[in-house]
């Protein structure tokens, strides 16, 4: 009876789970479109920096859970594209739904790709789970050809002093807490320069005001060009 009230009215703490663990229970029910308002305003945020007609674009998404951006790519005729992620049980989801590009497994680093290779890179809500920044993003630099692109997401730095947690519910009722480092723009610049990219934009999109009459911000969306040493060549002067 007790634990039946327990249940009822006191709120449980979340379980705190590696990444393969949580994504193997969340994988069951995340869909490969936005699930919550956040993911709304990221999605639209992300869409707004991702190229119209990727018909010459060879594209990499990075963490492609169960395939949103993977497909969204596709649907802007991206000439091919390659998901990774590390969870099997959220690239099953992506099997599921995927219009034909290719899926591997793999984590953040290192990419079992090619240097200077892809046109595109996406990654969407993902760079949090991973504490060493500077090494994803130099993967992602390595891979990206010179002058290609790296549009990223993830939840805002404002989290971390708004006490925000990785968290879900799971089918089996269960609320899982996951790894997030909250990464603060400095930090992105910083380890952007560092390997070669240059932010061209950032934007901080919050929740309608419906939704948060605050408006802080929710969501960080990144888009940074690799540096192209051959454009960068300055004219002689005659
Ligand atoms: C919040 S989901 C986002 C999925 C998808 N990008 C989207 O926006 O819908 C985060 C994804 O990051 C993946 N992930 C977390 N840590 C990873 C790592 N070290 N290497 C590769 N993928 C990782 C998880 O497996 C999960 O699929």
């Amino acid at each position: 009876m007790l634990s039946k009230l327990k249940q009822k009215f006191i709120p449980t703490t979340p379980t705190p789970v590696d990444i393969l663990t949580g994504y193997a229970h969340w994988s069951k029910s995340y869909q490969a479109s936005p699930h919550n308002p956040l993911m709304e305003v990221e999605q639209q945020a992300m869409l707004g920096l991702i190229p119209v007609d990727l018909r010459d674009y060879g594209c990499l998404d990075m963490a492609c859970g169960s395939g949103r951006y993977t497909l969204l790519l596709q649907a802007r005729r991206a000439n091919c594209v390659f998901g990774i992620d590390y969870s099997a049980d959220m690239l099953v989801q992506a099997k599921k739904v995927d219009l034909g590009g290719h899926l591997i497994r793999a984590p953040f680093w290192p990419l079992p790709l090619p240097d200077d290779h892809f046109d595109l890179i996406t990654c969407g809500m993902a760079v949090g789970h991973e504490q060493n920044l500077p090494q994803l993003i130099a993967e992602c630099a390595r891979v990206l050809r010179p002058g290609g692109l790296l549009i990223y997401s993830d939840l805002h730095p404002f989290g971390a002093s708004a006490g925000w947690q990785r968290t879900f519910k799971a089918d089996n009722g269960t609320t899982y807490q996951l790894e997030h480092h909250f990464h603060t723009l400095s930090d992105h610049d910083h380890v952007c320069r560092e390997a070669g990219l240059q932010i061209e934009t950032v934007l901080e999109p919050s929740l309608p005001t419906n939704v948060d009459p605050h408006q802080n911000p929710v969501v960080l969306v990144i888009k940074a060009t690799k540096a192209d040493p051959i454009s960068n060549l300055q004219s002689p002067i005659s």
